[in-house]
């Protein structure tokens, strides 16, 4: 019999206050990132700008710490920095999307949001079924489902989902991740004119296409934009094997670069770039605000990573946002930036100029502690190596190698070092937002990012550097605390 979706909606409200102490009395809950309110949070989703507000969605099991049938759960934010919870979009309460409102997008049309998701479902025997729906909000609050506007086509496997719509020239767009017969990964696109009637355009990119070999036996959430005359098609292939420091992750998260045809729906691209070389990064999805800028989010965890690895599950719940960061396409790549509103955190700075870092541990003043924003610049750089200790994790530059390198301790038991590298020229700047279980690094203007998860001890709250006896770094360090602003 079918769930009443009121039902579901007050069953999943009824265990966000059931733990709600349980969740809040976790050392390990973040400060200022987006979690889910109890249970398992997966993609970020929806992510617009709608009536003066962002509104985020997000994958979301509100019943465990581990996936399940999603729910579409929603935060709403005036400045990227401060969300509040709003109430449930959607849940998987129809016969096209009960075994899980699976990942999508939002778009404005006519003062309306609309949202695209894709309706997971199993039948008896365990074969899946995918169904593209629509449903559509007058407030952006209460969201009234109109059901399937896309069945899977001819060719694909029922791995077709994540749809991404976006507007251009008056045309409406849309692209999927998909998988074919064959088992190869591909972004597709679809056109529409009302944005209730798609058609089916081929092959946005994929193995196979453009020059692309073999890449994966999935694609998920892909994402297609302009940026500073480029147009950019984000992406997350599953199936890549390791290659030196790339694709180290269960699965992939990157873009390509090129010039998107409108009119024939060719897409002539460069090769792939990982966005991210952190342990937690995937699914990103990006939006443009009224200010014109390009912003990200993406889920901090990757698949492989579920379960009963992650201390936080003790307190039902896991996984989390990244912040929210700016993209810009400049010198041929990718930056991203965290978003400048991100600085109206920031309290008590703490600066230290010229600081010689030769040899031993250095330790300044004010600089310690487990959550917090750092910022380094290099003013001369005159040795082989640079470390960071930060707590329990470590980042080391070696300009002889040309690598850079971020070093955790493992969520398993032994809590063995794990480590994520990339080829680095030279290092100038280095920008970390640490919070309670978790790092980012913005290296060289966010040339490179490494986005992770990390458990430390409870004491593990020392920041020290040092580099190789015979040279010598010279630093201006600033340090902030940065103030709480998640209270659910
Ligand atoms: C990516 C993903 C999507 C899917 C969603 C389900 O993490 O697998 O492809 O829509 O998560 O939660």
């Amino acid at each position: 019999m079918k769930q009443s979706s009121k039902d579901m909606h007050q069953q999943a409200y009824e265990r966000m206050k059931e733990y709600k102490q349980t969740v809040a009395s976790d050392p390990y809950r973040l400060h200022y990132h987006v979690m889910p309110p109890v249970g398992l949070l997966n993609d970020p989703n929806g992510f617009v700008y709608y009536k003066n507000q962002y509104h985020l969605f997000y994958q979301w099991n509100p019943f465990a710490a581990e996936h399940g049938a999603k729910f579409w759960g929603h935060y709403i934010s005036d400045d990227l920095v401060h969300w509040k919870v709003a109430p449930i979009a959607l849940a998987p309460d129809e016969w096209y999307d009960k075994n899980g409102c699976y990942s999508g997008s939002a778009v404005v049309h006519e003062d309306k949001m609309y949202v695209f998701y894709t309706g997971n479902v199993k039948d008896t025997d365990g074969n899946r079924e995918s169904y593209q729906c629509l449903a559509i909000s007058e407030d952006g609050i209460h969201f009234e489902k109109k059901g399937p506007v896309i069945h899977v086509p001819d060719g694909y496997t029922a791995h077709f989902r994540d749809p991404k719509v976006f507007c251009e020239n008056n045309h409406w767009y849309m692209v999927l991740g998909a998988q074919t017969e064959a088992e190869t990964g591909e972004a597709v696109m679809y056109t529409s004119l009302d944005l209730e009637n798609w058609s089916f355009q081929g092959t946005l990119a994929g193995s196979g296409h453009h020059g692309l070999g073999d890449f994966g036996y999935m694609w998920e959430c892909p994402d297609l934009f302009s940026l500073d005359g480029k147009d950019i098609l984000l992406v997350c292939p599953q199936g890549l094997d390791p290659e030196g420091f790339k694709y180290q992750n269960v699965f992939q998260s990157g873009y390509f670069a090129g010039k998107f045809d409108d009119d024939s729906g060719a897409f002539q691209h460069g090769e792939f770039v990982e966005l991210d070389r952190g342990f937690d990064f995937y699914a990103p999805q990006t939006t443009e605000d009224a200010k014109g800028r390009r912003l990200l989010f993406g889920w901090m965890g990757n698949a492989e990573e579920d379960g009963a690895t992650q201390p936080t599950v003790k307190h039902e719940w896991i996984h989390a946002m990244t912040l929210p960061r700016e993209l810009e396409w400049k010198d041929g790549r990718l930056l991203q930036h965290p978003v400048e509103e991100l600085r109206k955190l920031r309290e008590d700075e703490v600066k230290h100029e010229d600081v010689v870092v030769v040899g031993q541990d250095v330790k300044l003043e004010g600089v310690a502690g487990n959550v917090f924003e750092l910022e380094l610049k290099v003013k001369e750089w005159n040795a082989a190596w640079l470390n960071l200790q930060i707590g329990d994790s470590r980042i080391q530059y070696d300009q002889s190698s040309e690598t850079f390198t971020f070093e955790r301790r493992s969520f398993s038991e032994e809590r063995s070092l794990e480590s994520r590298h990339c080829v680095l020229k030279e290092l100038t700047s280095v920008r970390i937002f640490k919070d309670t279980s978790s790092v980012e690094i913005f290296i060289n203007g966010g040339k490179e990012v490494f986005s992770s998860r990390v458990f430390d001890g409870a004491d593990a709250n020392e920041v020290a550097f040092s580099a190789d006896r015979d040279g010598k770094v010279v630093l201006d360090v600033r340090k902030w605390n940065v103030k709480r602003v998640t209270d659910y």
